[in-house]
């Protein structure tokens, strides 16, 4: 079942139905100032952290779910209803939402009047544009009255939730003329206020919650809207709000627009106040000024989509599967692009308030946007590396307001090192710019620490190499990629977290993943030292590296499949000696990616262990079988209900390792059969089952053994987006930075005639088109620039801005 629809001409999905599953979310901003925004206008506003500056409240777990949010309400005579169908549920005659480019339009219409409102943040901008246009689509004249809403947060979203006894005294507001302010805690350390304004005189106002709904009221039924009278309250402590009301009369046939604004100042401390207690606002008037018309706003909005057709135009497919166009060209990209942006803090499953940036996860997201924002990605790698700490190891998140690592959510997970290697030959790949090696990079933020870039990288390889156990395989720390696979951690305790416990302090739990994966980066670091010149240094890495294939094929494999792990006790984890979790996902990702074994066909035997144990009609399951009672050696993994999250769950995030090391065997037909089994467009008609957004990918489908098979959680902000973008448009598609030029090399289903792609790689244009007349899956005939052939199917740099042709033929 669906509950809309793909418009690709404008990359939108438009949602007819609005009793979706789930909120079916957006996000709004692309730089400091974000807002999520669900189908039914749910969701909330924040500036640069969803935790510390969250200007606009929000309930999770709520119910009904999704209550609170930016709300119109329009009273008509004894009818009042939303535009998008919430809060009010008021059945509308016709409701509509376009999700966007960093744009939502929800649209509804009652009795003959529609109303259409577009929510976006200008870009560079620190505020929310919501434009509100109603039309007189009947034959008589309306009389109308607007109310708007938005409930504030007092700033910091964890105490808000939390510290009643001092929140319910200390809200403050100003109201001047159409716009309200909040500005608690202004007056003493806080340097920032927030704003909601409109371009219209009011018929009234409010800023008391309480008044304006009435006590026992909800979103969905405020006095003040149910009456048609504002109450022109004052927010004193208790819960402020913002609420204009504008009356409108309208002929038939006739529009009119009011322009919202939801913003965000700092001042600086010398220039807090216009006089005592009352802020100083030139900064605000001075935004709300610049979108006071509709002009303003359409301009505004015309940057927006041409700043999305610039980040969308570096990979662009026509493949003749409007699925795979769809996710290829436009929602894979905006989903690595909103990802990027927010890393793992505020989605409609993370708070906000948990967790920030992740040191592993925004390494590995930089693979999905490097092409879009090369600048960015740089610059987030940096900051990155800043908080690493002097033996290598790293904090696994920083908070983005104060860019500092902390320990909020553990630290010594043995994988996190080495993913600063994979980014950065990612980024260099992408642009050639070796200069970053050299940038002096601190050492867990502290300046007088810093050192050049390639230092980091060094220390991350390091780290690896000065932490290997019993069997030379990498000791797994806390855990490694898999967070819930806690080898050291034994906990009986249910008050303690198994992220950032480590009861044993053991040497002898080691990870054949993170080995894995220490010979795929370890010889990009390899690459890296040879073409810096660090000819001495490359050649003992590679001798760590080779010593590691080693390891791995003496002790890493289990006869048909590479291990999972050592345990604690040196007990084989992931092996078909054990009766549950006997074999798992990500060892044979990493080590098949990285080819080891192949030529002795282990990667081969490896992948279809992974196609008989963990393949399903829903994607591949983490490990088989699933644990069915808690198991105190391996911790959270096995406290999950089987077929959910770690326990067996469809993890999407490692799916892209098996169909990247499906193309290392050139097994182009089941690579893409992996991926378009988790791929969201391909999802559509499932949406019931699935109940996400067919539009993003989710963190986890529940795998075989849970009740729903199929049903997804956690969309949005998750690895999978960047692995699934990276696996499809560079293996399977085949189209591949490299230090020196693009390659071209595709593995895809023997039934394709072939694709064409036109890539943006360092300043030059390349249509490339790939034939494959004779249905092979992988493998080369000819090639041709320009028309002129060529040898090999490495396409040499040519001059920026130039654009030319390129001819591939498979067979
Ligand atoms: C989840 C993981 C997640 C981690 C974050 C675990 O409980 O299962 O998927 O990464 O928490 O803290
Ligand atoms: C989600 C986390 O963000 C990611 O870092 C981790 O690798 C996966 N969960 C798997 O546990």
């Amino acid at each position: 079942m669906r509950f809309g629809h793909f418009d690709d001409a404008a990359r939108e999905y438009v949602i007819t139905n609005p009793r979706t599953p789930y909120p079916w979310i957006n996000y709004l901003g692309n730089d400091d100032f974000f807002g999520l925004i669900s189908h039914t206008a749910g969701g909330y506003a924040f500036c640069k952290d969803a935790r510390f500056r969250r200007l606009t409240r929000y309930r999770y777990n709520n119910v009904p779910w999704d209550d609170g949010g930016r709300y119109f309400y329009i009273q008509d005579g004894d009818c009042v209803w939303s535009p998008g169908w919430k809060p009010v549920r008021t059945e509308l005659d016709e409701y509509r939402c376009r999700h966007g480019m960093s744009y939502t339009i929800i649209r509804g219409v009652k009795n003959g009047i529609e109303a259409e409102a577009l929510f976006f943040v200008p870009l560079g901008t620190w505020a929310e544009v919501h434009q509100l246009t109603l039309t007189n689509r009947s034959q008589v004249a309306r009389a109308v009255r607007v109310f708007s809403l938005v409930e504030w947060c007092l700033w910091n979203a964890h105490d808000d939730l939390n510290n009643l006894q001092r929140n319910l005294s200390i809200g403050e507001v100003e109201i001047d003329g159409s716009a309200i302010y909040h500005k608690t805690e202004y007056r003493e350390r806080r340097n920032h206020y927030a704003f909601y304004a409109v371009n219209a005189p009011l018929a009234g106002f409010d800023t008391d919650r309480d008044a304006f709904l009435g006590p026992y009221n909800g979103f969905d039924s405020p006095a003040a809207v149910m009456e048609g009278t504002p109450r022109n309250s004052e927010a004193h402590g208790w819960s402020p709000i913002a609420s204009h009301c504008v009356a409108l009369h309208l002929q038939p046939g006739e529009a009119k627009t009011l322009v919202f604004l939801l913003g965000y100042v700092e001042n600086a401390d010398d220039q807090k106040w216009d006089r005592p207690g009352v802020i100083h606002k030139a900064n605000a008037r001075a935004l709300i000024e610049r979108f006071a018309t509709p002009a303003s706003v359409a301009a505004a909005f015309q940057e927006l989509r041409s700043f999305w057709d610039g980040l969308l135009s570096r990979y662009v497919l026509d493949s003749g599967d409007a699925r795979l166009d769809r996710m290829v060209n436009v929602w894979n990209q905006y989903q690595c692009m909103v990802t990027f942006n927010l890393s793992r803090s505020a989605s409609y499953f993370e708070t906000g308030i948990g967790r920030g940036v992740g040191f592993r996860d925004s390494n590995q997201d930089v693979i999905g946007f490097v092409h879009q924002v090369p600048a960015r990605a740089r610059q987030r790698i940096l900051e990155l590396a800043a908080t690493q700490l002097p033996d290598g190891s790293a904090y696994h998140q920083y908070q983005p307001l104060t860019k500092r690592g902390n320990s909020d959510i553990g630290g010594d997970f043995n994988d996190d090192p080495l993913w600063l290697i994979f980014s950065t030959a990612a980024y260099i790949k992408e642009t050639g710019d070796f200069s970053i090696l050299d940038e002096q990079v601190p050492f867990d933020n502290d300046e007088r620490a810093a050192r050049p870039h390639f230092e980091h990288l060094k220390r991350a390889f390091s780290h690896t190499v000065d932490n290997l156990g019993p069997h030379g395989l990498p000791l797994i720390g806390r855990a490694d990629w898999n967070d819930c696979l806690n080898l050291n951690c034994f906990s009986t305790d249910p008050n303690e977290s198994f992220q950032t416990t480590s009861n044993r302090a053991g040497r002898t739990a080691e990870s054949v993943m993170i080995a894995g994966q220490f010979v795929l980066y370890g010889r990009e670091f390899v690459e890296l030292c040879r073409r810096s010149g660090r000819e001495q240094e490359a050649l003992e890495a590679q001798r760590h590296v080779d010593a590691m294939v080693a390891s791995v094929l003496e002790h890493g494999w289990d006869g048909e499949w590479f291990l999972r792990a050592y345990d604690f006790f040196g007990n084989r984890v992931g092996s078909r000696e054990n009766e549950e979790g006997s074999i798992f996902i990500e060892s044979q990702g990493f080590c098949a990616m990285a080819g080891i074994g192949l030529g002795e066909g282990k990667v081969e035997q490896a992948l279809d262990s992974v196609n008989a144990w963990l393949d399903s009609d829903v994607g591949l399951v983490l490990h088989q079988p699933a644990f069915t009672r808690y198991r105190l050696e391996y911790g959270e993994i096995s406290s999950y209900p089987p077929g959910y999250k770690e326990n067996a769950g469809v993890f999407c995030h490692n799916n892209p390792w098996i169909m990247i090391g499906e193309t290392v065997l050139g097994r182009g037909d089941r690579a893409f059969e992996y991926y378009r089994k988790i791929a969201p467009a391909y999802l559509e008609d499932r949406s019931d089952v699935h109940r996400l957004e067919p539009y993003v990918y989710a963190q986890m489908v529940a795998g075989r053994d849970a009740a729903r098979p199929g049903e997804a959680k956690n969309s949005w902000l998750t690895g999978t987006a960047a692995w699934n973008y990276y696996a499809i448009t560079q293996f399977i598609l085949g189209i591949r930075p490299g230090y020196d030029a693009l390659e071209v090399n595709p593995c895809i289903p023997r039934t394709w005639n072939g694709f064409t792609v036109t890539r943006i790689f360092r300043g030059v244009t390349y249509h490339i088109e790939v034939r494959n007349p004779r249905h092979v899956s992988k493998g080369i005939r000819r090639v041709s620039l320009d028309g002129d052939p060529m040898s090999g199917n490495t396409i040499p740099m040519l001059d920026p801005g130039s654009e030319h042709r390129v001819m591939v033929e498979l067979g």
